[in-house]
């Protein structure tokens, strides 16, 4: 593959022969906006660490969902910030919960966009963890219970589909979430829901901000005995053929700026739809220094997102959904 004559320059030259050969482009139709849903009524509370981003009620979420799909934006996933939490994660799969709450009003209101549920328990457990706890009777350490915490998922995903979400994506890291819950969703009737898995999902310092976004920081210890070790690689390839071959139909990697080899590798190796999450910290480092004049958000975002697109992602998860969809059009 080498040509030692070829002169590469030749095809930079101008604008109009740059477009001709570039290689990827970002599209407003990859894109999936995050939005926080708080009870209440015509709330709009800024989130500190992540400027431009709020905690919304439903009401004021609906609008937002509205703007979103006229600008083109594909879909949104959807975070929920309950006003009680328990150990059981009550709050995740009431009926009445305040995911629930707002996939039906996008749902009446909002023609065409999709709405994507995290499925996970830690905005709904007063510990802060991912699942349910229990202390280990060797250590005596405290750690999530991996099959208790599959019913509470379960449960949790079902009441998202009956409120009408369009794909639930669990978030939780827990073994076999995939399978337990497509048989969930597929006995119940939901044979058409999708599922989207956070399956390289690593224990990153990079969702520092999320934790203050969705006011769900774990009480204590942390979340490395379920999310992955960030040095492994061919780890993540196992996570994935294992939520593939449970039934996942888009597969997903979390961070996306420090795991675009992650992206790669499991775009070469596996032939769906991959997603990456471009995290809270990828957002709010690159804001942060854009407001002291450091950097200049719009090229440096449009930077990342085309970068992770280029790493194999097919669907971009991100912050500038919006800001971007708007930067694509100029
Ligand atoms: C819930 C969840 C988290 C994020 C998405 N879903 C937090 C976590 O696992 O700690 C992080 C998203 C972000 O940082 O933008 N499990
Ligand atoms: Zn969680």
């Amino acid at each position: 593959m080498l040509f030692p004559s070829y002169r590469p320059r030749r095809l930079r030259g101008s604008k109009a022969l740059r477009k001709l050969v570039r290689e990827t482009a970002v599209s407003v139709d990859d894109l999936i906006m995050p939005l926080f849903v708080r009870p209440g009524k015509g709330v709009k509370n800024e989130i500190g660490s992540m400027k431009g981003n709020y905690q919304m009620s439903v009401d004021v979420l609906v609008e937002e969902a509205l703007e979103l799909e006229g600008m083109g934006v594909s879909g949104v996933i959807l975070f929920g910030i309950p006003d009680s939490k328990d150990p059981q994660a009550t709050g995740a799969y009431a009926e009445d919960g305040i995911v629930q709450q707002a996939v039906r009003a996008i749902k009446e209101k909002v023609g065409d966009i999709l709405v994507i549920t995290d499925v996970c328990l830690c905005e709904y457990t007063d510990h802060g963890h991912c699942g349910h706890i229990v202390k280990d009777k060797r250590t005596g350490q405290y750690d999530v219970d991996n099959d208790a915490t599959l019913e509470l998922l379960k449960k949790t995903a079902l009441s998202h589909a009956k409120a009408g979400a369009d794909i639930v994506a669990p978030s939780d890291m827990m073994d076999g979430r995939v399978g337990a819950i497509r048989e969930v969703l597929d006995k119940d009737g939901f044979t058409k829901l999708l599922i989207m898995s956070y399956a390289a999902k690593y224990a990153s310092a990079f969702f520092g901000p999320f934790r203050d976004a969705a006011e769900s920081p774990p009480k204590f210890g942390d979340r490395r005995t379920y999310q992955m070790d960030p040095p492994n690689a061919r780890e993540a390839l196992r996570e994935v053929a294992m939520d593939i071959d449970e039934g996942a139909d888009i597969v997903m990697v979390k961070p996306a700026l420090p795991y675009l080899d992650i992206i790669r590798i499991i775009k070469d190796e596996f032939s769906y739809p991959v997603a990456a999450y471009s995290v809270s910290g990828e957002f709010a480092m690159v804001k942060a220094a854009a407001e002291k004049g450091w950097l200049d958000e719009r090229e440096i975002a449009l930077e990342m997102l085309t970068s992770i697109k280029r790493a194999g992602a097919d669907i971009i998860i991100t912050y500038w959904a919006k800001d971007a969809a708007k930067w694509l059009k100029e």
